[in-house]
C-alpha cells in the first residue's frame, strides 16, 4: 500500500508539472491568468482538466503497484490534505468558494474512478463474515452441486446446524447411496455456509411416480435467519424435476415450508411412519404431479438406519 501511494505521488507530481508546463506554453491566456490571479472560464476548464489527469492516471498507478483498489483513494485522500492546499495557496481567496469546494470534492471520486480503470484483483478476498450477509450481499451466494472437496465442511455444518452428529452421519451414508440425490450448498466467497439433501422416496412400494425427501437442510448458525436456507430450498425445488421427481415429501414445520408450497400430506391420504407422520408435507412439482395416487411415503433406509441408533 505505501509502495502505491508513494508510486501514485511521484506520478500526480510529474503530471502535474508536465501538465502545468505545457497549458501555459500553448495557452497565452492561462499563463497570462496566473499572476494576476484571474478567475477566468479557461482557467476554470484547464485546471478541472488538470484534476482529471493527474488523478486518474496516477490513482492507475498507485492501484497497480499496491495491488489494491483502496490506494486509489487513499492517494485521492492524500493530495486533497497535502498537496492541493499548498498548490491552491497563492490563488486561494481569488477565486469563488464553490470552484475550490468542486476541485476537491472532485479529487477522490476520480481516484476512485482510476483505481477502478485498472483490472486487479484484490490480493486477499473480502472476508466472509455473518455481518457481510446481512448488510445486504446475499447476491453473492451461489447455490451449486456439493463437491467432494466440500465434504469435510459440509459435515460440520449438519454437526453444527443440528447440535449433534446424527444429520451429519446421515448425510454420509446419503451420499453413498442414495440414487439418484440432490446435493447443494450454498457458497458465500468460497466458503460453504449452507447445505441441502434430496434423496428417492417409494409411494406404497414403488417408485412410481418418482418422488424425494427434501432432508436435511442446514445452514451455519452464524449465518441462520438471512435467506440461505430459503435459497438452498428453492433452488432444490427448482432442480429436481431434472432428476425425474414429480413430487417432494418432507417431515418439517408447516410454518416454514409451507411458503414454499407445501401442503400438509394427510387430507391427500399420504402417510409416514412413525412419530412425524402429522407433520409429513408435499409439493406437486407440476400441477397435478400426483392426482390420485395416494399411498404410505417411505424414506430412503438410510434415515431408519439413524434414527435406530
Ligand atoms: C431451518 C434452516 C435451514 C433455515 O435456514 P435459514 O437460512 O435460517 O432460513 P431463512 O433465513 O431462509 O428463513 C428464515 C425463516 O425461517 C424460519 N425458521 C427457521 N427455522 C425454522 C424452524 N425450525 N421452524 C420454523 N421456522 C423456522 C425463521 O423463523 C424465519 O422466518 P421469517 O422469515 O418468517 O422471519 C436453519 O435455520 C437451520 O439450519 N436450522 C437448524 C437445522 C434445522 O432445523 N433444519 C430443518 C429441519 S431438516
Amino acid at each position: 500500500m505505501i509502495g502505491g501511494l508513494g508510486a501514485g505521488v511521484v506520478c500526480a507530481l510529474g503530471i502535474a508539472r508536465l501538465a502545468l508546463r505545457t497549458l501555459q506554453a500553448a495557452w497565452p491566456e492561462y499563463a497570462a491568468a496566473l499572476p494576476q490571479k484571474e478567475f477566468t472560464l479557461p482557467m476554470l476548464l484547464s485546471r478541472l482538466s488538470i484534476a482529471v489527469l493527474l488523478t486518474v492516471p496516477s490513482a492507475s498507478a498507485a492501484t497497480l503497484v499496491a495491488g489494491d483498489r483502496r490506494a486509489s483513494w487513499m492517494l485521492g485522500c492524500l493530495i486533497v490534505v497535502v498537496w492541493l492546499p499548498s498548490h491552491l495557496h497563492y490563488s486561494w481567496a481569488d477565486y469563488p468558494l464553490w470552484y475550490h469546494a468542486a476541485y476537491l470534492v472532485s479529487i477522490v471520486p476520480l481516484a476512485v474512478l482510476g483505481g477502478r480503470l485498472v483490472p486487479i484483483r484484490l490480493s486477499s478476498p473480502t472476508p466472509v463474515t455473518p455481518r457481510s450477509v446481512k448488510r445486504g450481499n446475499m447476491s453473492q451466494i451461489r447455490i451449486r452441486a456439493e463437491r467432494q472437496a466440500d465434504h469435510e465442511r459440509v459435515f460440520e455444518i449438519e454437526q453444527s446446524a443440528f447440535g449433534g452428529q446424527i444429520q451429519a452421519n446421515l448425510v454420509e451414508a446419503l451420499r453413498e447411496s442414495a440414487n439418484p440425490s440432490l446435493s447443494l450448498v450454498a457458497d458465500l466467497n468460497h466458503k460453504i455456509v449452507g447445505h441441502i439433501f434430496f434423496s428417492p422416496v417409494t409411494l406404497d412400494g414403488t417408485r412410481s411416480p418418482a418422488a424425494a425427501q427434501l432432508s436435511p437442510v442446514a445452514v451455519d448458525p452464524e449465518f441462520q435467519g438471512q435467506g440461505i436456507g430459503s435459497a438452498l430450498i428453492r433452488a432444490g425445488i427448482e432442480q429436481s424435476p431434472a432428476k425425474g421427481w414429480v413430487a417432494i415429501f418432507l417431515v418439517g414445520n408447516p410454518l416454514f415450508y409451507s411458503r414454499f408450497g407445501f401442503e400438509m400430506a394427510k387430507p391427500r391420504s399420504h402417510s409416514c411412519s412413525g412419530p412425524h407422520d402429522p407433520f409429513l408435507q408435499v409439493l406437486d412439482l407440476a400441477p397435478g404431479a400426483l392426482h390420485g395416487v395416494t399411498g404410505h411415503v417411505e424414506f430412503h433406509p438410510a434415515f431408519a438406519e439413524i434414527e435406530g441408533e
